[in-house]
């Protein structure tokens, strides 16, 4: 009778706290476009438990960038072949970035995937090849992500912990099927446009506190933009985190940043 008892006791407590998980899941908003994210003390992403760095001593805690100015440069579509060159000067600046990885390109480079994790840097879903989203069936886009996943877990252990569409665009429906927060930005170098460094590096002096900012680590006038941008910023007393340090806790259904280009498609 005793062991009935417990048994049944547990059994309510149990039912509880899948009750209370389903219920601050149910809670969270789906569908808002949240353009004016609030600033966070930055949870690690849980990449960082999941990957094979893990067995590594803990990494110092994210700043809080309530308290201080913090900026989350993100670089698309890669690993390419500036990428290592990058992460090189990232180490030198103590500086994390964010990078969203295109699934064809994580298996051709999956070494450098993985050396992204190992440093520390979080890893975004930037699909599989590169289309517009909205331009795709619900379950061509979901193939276009979950493959790209998959690439990205084979290379690294790791699971990417955000989302960035092509060209900034995704369906409401495949936004709100997401396990996983949008990251859009709200300063765009135009990188990608220019080609050139001076103009990125130009441009890079829109940056905020709390800016998220579109770079690409596919270009080389994006790599020489980089030392001077980091050396700027930290020189200002910036200090460099990923998009989940920045915001906090970002919350799945939600796009962080406007995503907006300064004229024209990218
Ligand atoms: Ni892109």
């Amino acid at each position: 009778m005793v062991i009935m008892a417990s048994r049944s006791t547990a059994f309510r407590f149990l039912t509880s706290v899948v009750l209370l998980f389903f219920l601050a899941g149910c809670g969270a908003p789906l569908s808002e476009h949240w353009s004016g994210y609030r600033l966070g003390q930055g949870a690690e992403p849980s990449t960082a438990a999941d990957s094979p760095a893990a067995a590594k001593p803990p990494a110092p805690a994210a700043p809080d960038c309530r308290k201080v100015k913090c900026v989350a440069l993100t670089f698309d579509d890669g690993p390419g072949t500036y990428t290592e060159a990058l992460l090189k000067l990232l180490d030198e600046h103590n500086a994390k970035a964010t990078f969203f990885l295109i699934g064809k390109n994580v298996e051709k480079h999956p070494g450098i995937a993985r050396d992204e994790v190992a440093a520390g840097h979080e890893i975004g879903n930037h699909t599989y090849s590169h289309q517009d989203l909205t331009e795709l069936s619900l379950a061509a886009g979901q193939r276009e992500l979950r493959k790209t996943e998959e690439a990205i877990k084979k290379a690294t252990g790791a699971a990417p912990t955000l989302v960035r569409p092509p060209y900034g665009v995704i369906p409401k429906g495949l936004k709100k099927s997401l396990d996983v927060p949008v990251a859009l930005w709200s300063v765009d170098t135009l990188d990608w446009k220019t080609r050139d460094t001076k103009k990125t590096t130009k441009a890079a002096e829109k940056i905020v506190p709390g800016s998220i900012v579109l770079m690409h680590d596919i270009h080389k006038s994006t790599l020489e933009a980089m030392p001077k941008i980091l050396a700027d910023l930290g020189a200002q007393g910036y200090h460099f985190v990923t998009v989940s340090q920045l915001v906090g806790n970002p919350k799945p259904g939600i796009a962080y940043g406007t995503g907006r280009h300064p004229g024209g498609k990218g």
